[in-house]
Protein backbone atom coordinates (compact mmCIF):
# COMPACT_ATOMS: atom_id res chain seq x y z
CA UNK A 1 0.00 0.00 0.00
CA UNK A 2 1.39 3.72 -0.74
CA UNK A 3 1.57 6.03 1.87
CA UNK A 4 -1.68 7.45 1.50
CA UNK A 5 -3.99 4.95 0.66
CA UNK A 6 -6.90 7.18 0.69
CA UNK A 7 -9.72 6.07 -2.28
CA UNK A 8 -10.80 9.27 -4.66
CA UNK A 9 -13.50 8.08 -6.40
CA UNK A 10 -12.67 9.19 -10.16
CA UNK A 11 -9.60 10.22 -9.01
CA UNK A 12 -11.06 13.41 -8.73
CA UNK A 13 -8.26 15.63 -7.90
CA UNK A 14 -5.70 13.01 -8.22
CA UNK A 15 -2.36 14.26 -10.40
CA UNK A 16 -1.41 11.03 -13.07
CA UNK A 17 1.23 13.05 -15.21
CA UNK A 18 3.06 15.62 -15.83
CA UNK A 19 2.37 17.32 -19.32
CA UNK A 20 3.47 19.70 -21.76
CA UNK A 21 0.58 19.82 -23.71
CA UNK A 22 -2.04 21.43 -22.34
CA UNK A 23 -2.94 22.62 -19.29
CA UNK A 24 -7.17 22.98 -17.74
CA UNK A 25 -7.26 25.76 -15.19
CA UNK A 26 -11.06 24.80 -14.17
CA UNK A 27 -11.41 27.53 -11.47
CA UNK A 28 -10.35 30.60 -13.93
CA UNK A 29 -12.26 28.76 -17.00
CA UNK A 30 -8.37 28.65 -19.07
CA UNK A 31 -7.23 26.35 -21.25
CA UNK A 32 -3.77 26.78 -22.62
CA UNK A 33 -2.52 24.09 -25.54
CA UNK A 34 1.04 23.63 -26.08
CA UNK A 35 1.63 26.85 -24.73
CA UNK A 36 -0.95 28.77 -27.02
CA UNK A 37 -3.85 30.43 -25.21
CA UNK A 38 -7.01 28.17 -26.67
CA UNK A 39 -8.47 31.21 -28.13
CA UNK A 40 -6.02 32.13 -30.28
CA UNK A 41 -4.53 28.76 -31.19
CA UNK A 42 -8.30 27.16 -32.46
CA UNK A 43 -9.40 30.39 -34.39
CA UNK A 44 -5.92 30.81 -36.56
CA UNK A 45 -4.37 27.47 -36.40
CA UNK A 46 -4.59 24.34 -39.28
CA UNK A 47 -5.81 21.13 -37.83
CA UNK A 48 -2.20 19.65 -39.28
CA UNK A 49 -0.45 22.42 -37.46
CA UNK A 50 -2.04 21.57 -34.24
CA UNK A 51 -0.92 17.88 -34.74
CA UNK A 52 2.12 18.81 -35.17
CA UNK A 53 2.54 21.35 -32.77
CA UNK A 54 1.62 18.72 -29.94
CA UNK A 55 3.72 16.00 -31.52
CA UNK A 56 7.08 18.04 -31.68
CA UNK A 57 6.55 21.07 -29.00
CA UNK A 58 6.76 23.27 -31.75
CA UNK A 59 4.90 24.88 -34.87
CA UNK A 60 6.22 23.82 -37.94
CA UNK A 61 7.24 26.34 -40.39
CA UNK A 62 6.05 26.46 -43.95
CA UNK A 63 8.25 23.42 -45.77
CA UNK A 64 7.86 21.84 -42.67
CA UNK A 65 4.15 21.99 -42.50
CA UNK A 66 3.82 21.06 -46.23
CA UNK A 67 5.75 18.12 -46.63
CA UNK A 68 3.92 17.31 -43.01
CA UNK A 69 0.64 17.70 -44.28
CA UNK A 70 1.41 15.85 -47.74
CA UNK A 71 3.02 12.92 -46.26
CA UNK A 72 -0.32 12.41 -43.70
CA UNK A 73 -2.26 12.76 -46.80
CA UNK A 74 -0.50 10.12 -48.33
CA UNK A 75 -1.98 7.56 -46.12
CA UNK A 76 -5.88 8.47 -46.69
CA UNK A 77 -6.43 5.08 -48.26
CA UNK A 78 -8.21 2.97 -45.99
CA UNK A 79 -6.31 -0.75 -46.19
CA UNK A 80 -8.72 -3.53 -47.99
CA UNK A 81 -9.61 -4.95 -44.68
CA UNK A 82 -10.84 -1.76 -43.11
CA UNK A 83 -13.17 -1.51 -45.85
CA UNK A 84 -14.41 -4.57 -45.78
CA UNK A 85 -14.27 -4.37 -41.86
CA UNK A 86 -16.65 -0.81 -41.86
CA UNK A 87 -19.02 -3.12 -44.98
CA UNK A 88 -19.84 -5.85 -42.54
CA UNK A 89 -20.50 -3.23 -39.75
CA UNK A 90 -22.96 -1.62 -42.11
CA UNK A 91 -25.05 -4.42 -42.33
CA UNK A 92 -25.18 -4.96 -38.73
CA UNK A 93 -25.92 -1.28 -38.26
CA UNK A 94 -22.93 -0.99 -35.94
CA UNK A 95 -23.25 2.59 -34.81
CA UNK A 96 -20.55 5.17 -35.68
CA UNK A 97 -18.20 5.36 -33.16
CA UNK A 98 -18.27 0.91 -32.58
CA UNK A 99 -17.23 1.34 -36.18
CA UNK A 100 -14.62 3.89 -35.93
CA UNK A 101 -13.72 1.76 -32.38
CA UNK A 102 -13.33 -1.61 -34.89
CA UNK A 103 -11.86 0.06 -37.85
CA UNK A 104 -8.89 2.12 -36.11
CA UNK A 105 -7.96 -1.70 -34.91
CA UNK A 106 -7.01 -2.16 -38.69
CA UNK A 107 -5.35 1.58 -39.27
CA UNK A 108 -1.79 -0.12 -38.93
CA UNK A 109 -2.09 -3.44 -41.10
CA UNK A 110 0.19 -1.99 -44.07
CA UNK A 111 2.54 -0.09 -41.59
CA UNK A 112 2.96 -2.40 -38.80
CA UNK A 113 6.64 -2.66 -39.04
CA UNK A 114 7.33 1.03 -39.60
CA UNK A 115 8.09 3.94 -36.14
CA UNK A 116 5.84 5.17 -34.38
CA UNK A 117 5.69 8.35 -35.95
CA UNK A 118 4.38 6.50 -39.72
CA UNK A 119 1.50 4.60 -37.56
CA UNK A 120 0.74 8.73 -35.74
CA UNK A 121 0.16 9.49 -38.94
CA UNK A 122 -1.48 7.16 -40.81
CA UNK A 123 -3.74 6.62 -37.50
CA UNK A 124 -5.12 10.61 -37.90
CA UNK A 125 -4.99 10.38 -41.58
CA UNK A 126 -7.53 7.55 -41.46
CA UNK A 127 -10.00 8.47 -38.86
CA UNK A 128 -11.61 11.07 -41.24
CA UNK A 129 -12.02 8.78 -44.60
CA UNK A 130 -13.27 5.85 -42.12
CA UNK A 131 -15.88 7.89 -40.43
CA UNK A 132 -16.90 9.44 -43.79
CA UNK A 133 -16.55 6.30 -45.45
CA UNK A 134 -18.66 4.27 -42.90
CA UNK A 135 -21.47 6.80 -42.79
CA UNK A 136 -21.94 6.33 -46.49
CA UNK A 137 -22.20 2.68 -46.66
CA UNK A 138 -24.34 3.03 -43.49
CA UNK A 139 -26.92 5.26 -45.36
CA UNK A 140 -26.80 3.25 -48.76
CA UNK A 141 -25.36 5.66 -50.41
CA UNK A 142 -21.80 5.09 -52.62
CA UNK A 143 -18.44 5.44 -51.25
CA UNK A 144 -15.91 8.25 -52.40
CA UNK A 145 -12.44 7.72 -52.38
CA UNK A 146 -10.19 10.89 -50.35
CA UNK A 147 -8.67 13.30 -52.55
CA UNK A 148 -5.07 14.07 -52.04
CA UNK A 149 -5.02 18.07 -52.46
CA UNK A 150 -8.00 18.79 -49.86
CA UNK A 151 -6.96 19.90 -46.55
CA UNK A 152 -7.83 16.73 -43.62
CA UNK A 153 -11.01 18.61 -42.78
CA UNK A 154 -11.88 19.94 -46.60
CA UNK A 155 -11.26 15.86 -47.50
CA UNK A 156 -13.83 14.96 -44.72
CA UNK A 157 -16.49 17.07 -45.60
CA UNK A 158 -15.80 15.99 -49.51
CA UNK A 159 -15.97 12.23 -48.88
CA UNK A 160 -18.97 12.88 -46.60
CA UNK A 161 -20.84 15.11 -49.20
CA UNK A 162 -19.53 14.56 -52.29
CA UNK A 163 -18.88 18.38 -52.52
CA UNK A 164 -15.88 20.30 -52.03
CA UNK A 165 -16.63 23.14 -48.57
CA UNK A 166 -16.32 26.74 -48.73
CA UNK A 167 -13.49 28.22 -46.91
CA UNK A 168 -16.19 29.39 -43.86
CA UNK A 169 -17.16 25.74 -42.99
CA UNK A 170 -13.57 24.18 -43.19
CA UNK A 171 -12.63 27.09 -41.00
CA UNK A 172 -15.40 26.31 -38.47
CA UNK A 173 -14.44 22.71 -38.38
CA UNK A 174 -10.59 23.06 -38.04
CA UNK A 175 -11.50 25.67 -35.09
CA UNK A 176 -13.37 22.58 -33.41
CA UNK A 177 -10.90 20.40 -34.01
CA UNK A 178 -8.59 22.23 -32.72
CA UNK A 179 -10.53 23.20 -29.85
CA UNK A 180 -11.09 19.45 -28.80
CA UNK A 181 -7.26 18.25 -30.15
CA UNK A 182 -6.45 18.06 -26.06
CA UNK A 183 -7.69 18.50 -22.46
CA UNK A 184 -5.57 17.68 -19.92
CA UNK A 185 -5.65 13.82 -18.36
CA UNK A 186 -9.25 13.21 -19.57
CA UNK A 187 -10.88 10.09 -19.60
CA UNK A 188 -9.94 8.96 -23.10
CA UNK A 189 -6.55 10.04 -22.96
CA UNK A 190 -5.85 8.70 -19.42
CA UNK A 191 -7.21 5.59 -21.21
CA UNK A 192 -4.67 5.66 -24.34
CA UNK A 193 -1.66 6.75 -21.63
CA UNK A 194 -2.89 3.85 -19.55
CA UNK A 195 -2.31 1.50 -22.79
CA UNK A 196 1.05 2.69 -23.89
CA UNK A 197 2.37 2.98 -20.45
CA UNK A 198 2.59 -0.68 -20.83
CA UNK A 199 4.76 -0.76 -23.86
CA UNK A 200 1.72 -1.75 -26.27
CA UNK A 201 1.48 0.26 -29.27
CA UNK A 202 -0.18 3.51 -30.55
CA UNK A 203 -3.28 1.64 -32.43
CA UNK A 204 -4.36 -0.43 -29.05
CA UNK A 205 -3.85 3.00 -27.47
CA UNK A 206 -5.92 5.28 -29.95
CA UNK A 207 -8.14 1.94 -30.11
CA UNK A 208 -8.84 1.88 -26.29
CA UNK A 209 -9.60 5.77 -26.33
CA UNK A 210 -12.35 6.44 -29.00
CA UNK A 211 -13.61 3.35 -26.30
CA UNK A 212 -13.45 5.43 -23.72
CA UNK A 213 -14.71 8.30 -25.42
CA UNK A 214 -17.66 6.91 -26.77
CA UNK A 215 -19.40 7.32 -23.47
CA UNK A 216 -22.12 10.06 -22.98
CA UNK A 217 -20.23 11.33 -19.81
CA UNK A 218 -17.18 12.18 -22.12
CA UNK A 219 -17.88 12.34 -25.99
CA UNK A 220 -21.02 11.10 -26.18
CA UNK A 221 -23.09 14.47 -25.40
CA UNK A 222 -23.52 16.49 -28.28
CA UNK A 223 -25.76 14.51 -30.28
CA UNK A 224 -28.54 14.81 -27.28
CA UNK A 225 -27.76 18.23 -26.27
CA UNK A 226 -28.92 19.76 -29.86
CA UNK A 227 -31.63 16.66 -29.34
CA UNK A 228 -32.96 19.00 -26.64
CA UNK A 229 -33.10 22.29 -28.28
CA UNK A 230 -34.89 20.45 -31.07
CA UNK A 231 -37.12 18.66 -28.70
CA UNK A 232 -37.60 22.45 -26.77
CA UNK A 233 -38.37 23.71 -30.06
CA UNK A 234 -39.48 27.16 -29.23
CA UNK A 235 -38.04 29.87 -27.00
CA UNK A 236 -41.24 29.61 -24.91
CA UNK A 237 -41.44 26.48 -23.91
CA UNK A 238 -37.42 26.03 -22.63
CA UNK A 239 -38.66 26.83 -19.05
CA UNK A 240 -41.41 23.85 -18.44
CA UNK A 241 -39.18 21.40 -20.64
CA UNK A 242 -35.48 22.08 -18.74
CA UNK A 243 -37.92 22.39 -15.31
CA UNK A 244 -39.57 19.06 -15.69
CA UNK A 245 -36.44 17.21 -16.68
CA UNK A 246 -34.47 18.34 -13.68
CA UNK A 247 -37.29 17.32 -11.56
CA UNK A 248 -37.21 14.01 -12.96
CA UNK A 249 -33.71 14.07 -11.93
CA UNK A 250 -32.17 14.15 -15.49
CA UNK A 251 -28.50 15.59 -16.31
CA UNK A 252 -28.86 18.00 -19.05
CA UNK A 253 -26.73 17.27 -21.73
CA UNK A 254 -23.73 19.72 -22.37
CA UNK A 255 -23.41 21.71 -19.18
CA UNK A 256 -21.44 20.15 -16.33
CA UNK A 257 -18.01 19.11 -15.80
CA UNK A 258 -15.54 17.48 -13.55
CA UNK A 259 -12.78 20.28 -13.37
CA UNK A 260 -14.61 23.61 -14.78
CA UNK A 261 -16.35 25.01 -12.22
CA UNK A 262 -17.15 28.26 -14.21
CA UNK A 263 -17.70 28.02 -18.15
CA UNK A 264 -16.00 25.86 -20.07
CA UNK A 265 -13.63 28.12 -22.43
CA UNK A 266 -14.31 26.25 -25.06
CA UNK A 267 -17.73 26.95 -25.22
CA UNK A 268 -17.00 30.41 -25.68
CA UNK A 269 -14.70 29.51 -28.42
CA UNK A 270 -17.42 27.46 -30.22
CA UNK A 271 -19.88 30.00 -29.75
CA UNK A 272 -18.03 32.49 -31.39
CA UNK A 273 -17.23 30.30 -34.58
CA UNK A 274 -20.92 28.75 -34.58
CA UNK A 275 -22.24 32.31 -34.45
CA UNK A 276 -19.85 33.39 -37.55
CA UNK A 277 -20.98 30.46 -39.46
CA UNK A 278 -24.72 30.80 -38.64
CA UNK A 279 -24.81 34.25 -39.42
CA UNK A 280 -22.96 33.52 -42.83
CA UNK A 281 -24.77 30.82 -44.30
CA UNK A 282 -27.40 29.45 -41.21
CA UNK A 283 -30.53 29.28 -39.62
CA UNK A 284 -29.94 32.18 -37.18
CA UNK A 285 -33.16 31.34 -35.77
CA UNK A 286 -31.57 28.24 -34.14
CA UNK A 287 -29.02 29.93 -33.09
CA UNK A 288 -30.93 32.24 -30.95
CA UNK A 289 -32.96 29.21 -29.81
CA UNK A 290 -29.66 27.28 -28.63
CA UNK A 291 -28.54 30.58 -27.09
CA UNK A 292 -31.91 30.87 -25.04
CA UNK A 293 -31.64 27.51 -23.88
CA UNK A 294 -28.79 28.23 -22.93
CA UNK A 295 -29.30 30.83 -20.19
CA UNK A 296 -32.72 29.27 -19.16
CA UNK A 297 -30.74 25.84 -18.44
CA UNK A 298 -28.25 27.59 -16.65
CA UNK A 299 -30.26 29.66 -14.44
CA UNK A 300 -32.60 26.62 -13.83
CA UNK A 301 -29.28 24.33 -12.78
CA UNK A 302 -28.38 27.25 -10.11
CA UNK A 303 -31.97 27.02 -8.78
CA UNK A 304 -32.42 23.47 -8.41
CA UNK A 305 -28.16 22.61 -7.95
CA UNK A 306 -27.43 25.23 -5.48
CA UNK A 307 -23.50 25.30 -5.27
CA UNK A 308 -22.54 23.42 -8.06
CA UNK A 309 -21.70 26.26 -10.68
CA UNK A 310 -22.99 23.87 -13.09
CA UNK A 311 -21.89 25.79 -16.70
CA UNK A 312 -22.35 25.35 -20.68
CA UNK A 313 -19.43 22.85 -21.45
CA UNK A 314 -17.82 22.07 -24.48
CA UNK A 315 -20.49 19.83 -26.10
CA UNK A 316 -23.92 22.32 -25.98
CA UNK A 317 -22.07 24.51 -28.68
CA UNK A 318 -20.05 21.51 -30.55
CA UNK A 319 -23.41 20.41 -31.06
CA UNK A 320 -24.38 23.66 -32.89
CA UNK A 321 -21.30 24.37 -34.76
CA UNK A 322 -20.87 21.14 -36.01
CA UNK A 323 -24.93 20.91 -37.32
CA UNK A 324 -24.29 24.15 -38.73
CA UNK A 325 -21.61 22.43 -40.69
CA UNK A 326 -23.90 19.93 -41.94
CA UNK A 327 -23.39 16.74 -40.15
CA UNK A 328 -25.60 14.45 -39.06
CA UNK A 329 -25.67 13.79 -35.35
CA UNK A 330 -24.99 10.19 -34.98
CA UNK A 331 -21.03 11.18 -36.52
CA UNK A 332 -20.54 13.99 -33.82
CA UNK A 333 -18.91 11.81 -31.35
CA UNK A 334 -16.39 10.28 -34.36
CA UNK A 335 -15.52 13.68 -35.44
CA UNK A 336 -14.66 14.44 -32.11
CA UNK A 337 -12.28 11.59 -32.04
CA UNK A 338 -11.34 12.91 -35.61
CA UNK A 339 -10.01 16.31 -33.55
CA UNK A 340 -9.07 14.70 -29.94
CA UNK A 341 -6.78 11.88 -31.75
CA UNK A 342 -4.13 14.53 -32.19
CA UNK A 343 -3.74 14.55 -28.35
CA UNK A 344 -4.19 11.13 -27.79
CA UNK A 345 -1.26 10.16 -29.96
CA UNK A 346 0.98 13.59 -28.61
CA UNK A 347 0.26 12.28 -25.23
CA UNK A 348 1.55 8.78 -26.26
CA UNK A 349 4.56 10.16 -27.56
CA UNK A 350 4.82 11.80 -23.98
CA UNK A 351 4.13 8.86 -21.76
CA UNK A 352 6.63 7.08 -23.83
CA UNK A 353 9.45 10.06 -23.23
CA UNK A 354 8.88 10.40 -19.90
CA UNK A 355 6.04 7.81 -18.26
CA UNK A 356 5.91 4.92 -16.16
CA UNK A 357 4.09 1.89 -15.55
CA UNK A 358 0.21 3.83 -14.47
CA UNK A 359 -0.59 0.82 -12.10
CA UNK A 360 -2.50 2.64 -9.23
CA UNK A 361 -4.13 0.81 -6.30
CA UNK A 362 -7.23 -0.38 -4.74
CA UNK A 363 -8.79 -0.66 -1.79
CA UNK A 364 -10.26 -4.34 -0.84
CA UNK A 365 -13.46 -3.98 0.84
CA UNK A 366 -15.05 -7.18 0.14
CA UNK A 367 -15.21 -10.08 2.18
CA UNK A 368 -11.96 -12.04 4.16
CA UNK A 369 -11.40 -15.23 5.84
CA UNK A 370 -14.38 -17.07 3.45
CA UNK A 371 -14.34 -20.99 3.23
CA UNK A 372 -14.04 -22.90 0.17
CA UNK A 373 -17.62 -24.67 -0.05
CA UNK A 374 -17.06 -27.78 -2.80
CA UNK A 375 -19.25 -27.39 -5.37
CA UNK A 376 -22.07 -30.25 -4.88
CA UNK A 377 -22.17 -29.25 -1.28
CA UNK A 378 -23.70 -25.19 -2.19
N1 LIG B 1 -27.50 18.29 -15.37
C1 LIG B 1 -28.09 18.21 -14.16
N2 LIG B 1 -27.43 17.94 -13.02
C2 LIG B 1 -26.10 17.77 -13.12
C3 LIG B 1 -25.42 17.86 -14.33
C4 LIG B 1 -26.17 18.14 -15.50
N3 LIG B 1 -25.61 18.23 -16.69
N4 LIG B 1 -24.10 17.64 -14.12
C5 LIG B 1 -23.96 17.43 -12.81
N5 LIG B 1 -25.17 17.50 -12.20
C6 LIG B 1 -25.45 17.36 -10.78
C7 LIG B 1 -25.43 15.90 -10.34
O1 LIG B 1 -26.69 15.31 -10.47
C8 LIG B 1 -24.98 16.04 -8.92
O2 LIG B 1 -26.08 16.47 -8.16
P1 LIG B 1 -26.31 15.94 -6.68
O3 LIG B 1 -25.06 16.29 -5.92
O4 LIG B 1 -27.53 16.64 -6.23
O5 LIG B 1 -26.46 14.45 -6.80
C9 LIG B 1 -23.98 17.20 -8.96
O6 LIG B 1 -24.38 18.00 -10.07
C10 LIG B 1 -22.54 16.77 -9.12
O7 LIG B 1 -22.48 15.83 -10.18
P2 LIG B 1 -21.29 14.80 -10.39
O8 LIG B 1 -21.79 13.66 -11.21
O9 LIG B 1 -20.63 14.51 -9.09
O10 LIG B 1 -20.29 15.67 -11.22
P3 LIG B 1 -19.12 15.10 -12.10
O11 LIG B 1 -17.98 16.00 -11.91
O12 LIG B 1 -18.87 13.67 -11.89
O13 LIG B 1 -19.79 15.23 -13.53
C11 LIG B 1 -20.17 15.40 -15.80
C12 LIG B 1 -19.25 15.81 -14.64
C13 LIG B 1 -19.67 16.06 -17.08
C14 LIG B 1 -20.13 13.90 -15.96
C15 LIG B 1 -21.62 15.88 -15.49
O14 LIG B 1 -21.65 17.26 -15.31
C16 LIG B 1 -22.61 15.45 -16.55
O15 LIG B 1 -23.12 14.33 -16.51
N6 LIG B 1 -22.91 16.36 -17.56
C17 LIG B 1 -23.80 16.00 -18.63
C18 LIG B 1 -23.06 15.21 -19.69
C19 LIG B 1 -22.12 16.06 -20.52
O16 LIG B 1 -22.43 17.17 -20.92
N7 LIG B 1 -20.93 15.50 -20.75
C20 LIG B 1 -19.89 16.13 -21.53
C21 LIG B 1 -18.76 16.57 -20.66
S1 LIG B 1 -17.59 17.58 -21.53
Amino acid sequence: MSDDPTFKPGLEGVVAAETELSSVDGQKGELIIAGFPLEELAANARFEEVCYLLWHGELPDQPTLKTFRTTMASYRELPAATFSLLAEAAKHGASPMDALRMATGTFDLDVAGESDMVKAKAITARVPPAIATYWRLLNDREVIPPRHDLSRSSNYLYMLTGEVPGPETVRGLETYLNTVSDHGLNASTFAARVIIATESDMVSAVTGAIGALKGPLHGGAPGPALDMVFEIGSADRAETFIREKLDRGERLMGFGHRVYKVRDPRADVLARAAERMYRAEGDMALYELAKHVEATAIRLLDECKPGRNLRTNVEFYTALLLHGIGLDTPIFTPTFAMGRVAGWIGHCFEQQRNGRLIRPESAYIGQKGRQWVPIEQR
